[in-house]
């Protein structure tokens, strides 16, 4: 998958753009704060409909106006334009020019793998931060994942208004609380199955990508969850067996919304154990997977962004790195530092220069 032209117009710092990339590497150079992590935002959320650094859509939209317009063309086997309109009111997305009234079906068109400076953050984070993590490479995947999700998030809703209600009225029946669970449980099992292969598929290239780039070590991704090991009956029995503490409690005590991931190194968990390195080269790893993961579900290479990679990266890792990069896979690479980039991989790069007055092909 190849994003041959982007145009952006009154996305963050540009008020017009046009640009046409390389379809194996570009690299986007430039100073602090000149616009280079803007530009592959935009590239990200031409694909996503949102940013990787921000929940709120009004920081894409320039200074001073109403409303943002990022468009590409992608070509896979054949060649597509997707538009990403964004206003105060809300979000518009179109493929071709025609409106795409589900973002679900939009989101899983183009494919795209970033990895960013902070991402070991990640790690430190709360469970939430990595089961979004999930849930944005799973959509990426599977078409009807938003679907369940959002229906497993409406039902689960229902579920903890229906438990307050119990919790307070303990005449109300429970027979509804039944079909309430039912429901979660239905929604939540295809979740679980999405996620739970996802982490199997990761888990397969997991410590060979780890080793290829850094060191020794055997990485693994270790998926926690109240579904693990269970069937859908025996789910619901659990449920059962804990209606009366999810009815103290006035919600849903359980379930996929509870979900975490660990990334274990050596068998034991990164983020207590992991120096910092270590955890960056952990979630570098997990990238890599997922290019694999991509190419065989989708028969196709994502599109991969590399953001301001080389800050904390040596370079001989560097070096590792563009070896592990596939000629097939097309790649965008933001740095200051272009002389830590050798000159036969520069010859074969597209090169763009970012400064404050815009942006030049050299
Ligand atoms: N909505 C916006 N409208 C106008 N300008 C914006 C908007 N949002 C951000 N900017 C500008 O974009 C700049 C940041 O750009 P960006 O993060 O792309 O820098 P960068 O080139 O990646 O820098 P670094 O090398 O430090 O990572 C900010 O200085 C800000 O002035
Ligand atoms: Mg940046």
């Amino acid at each position: 998958m190849k994003l041959n032209s982007l145009k952006l117009h009154n996305f963050r710092n540009y008020e017009h753009l046009n640009l046409e990339f390389s379809p194996n590497l570009n690299i986007i150079y430039g100073n602090n704060g000149v616009g280079k992590t803007n530009l592959v935002e935009a590239i990200y959320a031409l694909s996503l409909t949102k940013s990787f650094r921000t929940n709120n859509d009004k920081y894409l939209i320039r200074n001073g106006e109403l409303s943002t317009k990022i468009e590409g063309e992608v070509e896979e086997n054949t060649i597509n334009n997707y538009q990403v309109i964004l206003n105060k009111e809300g979000k518009k997305v179109k493929i071709n020019n025609n409106i795409s009234s589900k973002i679900s079906d939009y989101v899983s068109n183009i494919n795209i793998i970033i990895l960013e400076p902070d991402e070991q953050v990640i790690l430190k984070s709360s469970p939430l931060a990595r089961r979004k993590l999930l849930n944005i490479e799973i959509s990426q995947l599977k078409k009807d994942y938003i679907l369940y999700l959002n229906n497993y998030n409406k039902t689960l809703k229902q579920r903890n208004f229906y438990l307050r209600e119990l919790m307070i009225n303990s005449n109300a029946s429970l027979e509804y609380l039944d079909i309430l669970t039912t429901k979660l449980v239905e929604y939540g099992e295809k979740i679980y199955n999405y996620r739970n292969q996802f982490i199997e598929n990761i888990n397969q290239y997991l410590t060979n990508k780890y080793q290829q780039i850094f060191e020794i070590g055997n990485l693994a991704l270790k998926y926690n969850s109240d579904y693990k090991n269970k069937d859908a009956k025996e789910i619901k029995d659990f449920y059962k067996k804990n209606y009366n503490r999810e009815i103290n409690a006035g919600k849903t005590l359980f379930g996929i919304h509870h979900d975490d991931i660990i990334f274990m190194l050596d068998g034991k968990d990164i983020s207590e154990w992991g120096s910092n390195g270590q955890q960056k080269n952990a979630i570098f790893a997990f990238k890599l997977a997922e290019i694999e993961i991509f190419k065989q579900e989708k028969e196709n290479y994502p599109i991969l962004i590399l953001d301001d990679l080389f800050s904390a990266l040596d370079k001989k890792k560097v070096h590792n790195i563009f070896n592990l990069l596939n000629d097939n896979i097309q790649t965008f690479i933001t740095t200051t530092e272009l002389q830590k980039i050798n000159k036969t991989i520069l010859s074969k790069a597209k090169i763009f220069k970012v400064t404050l007055e815009g942006v030049k092909e050299e």
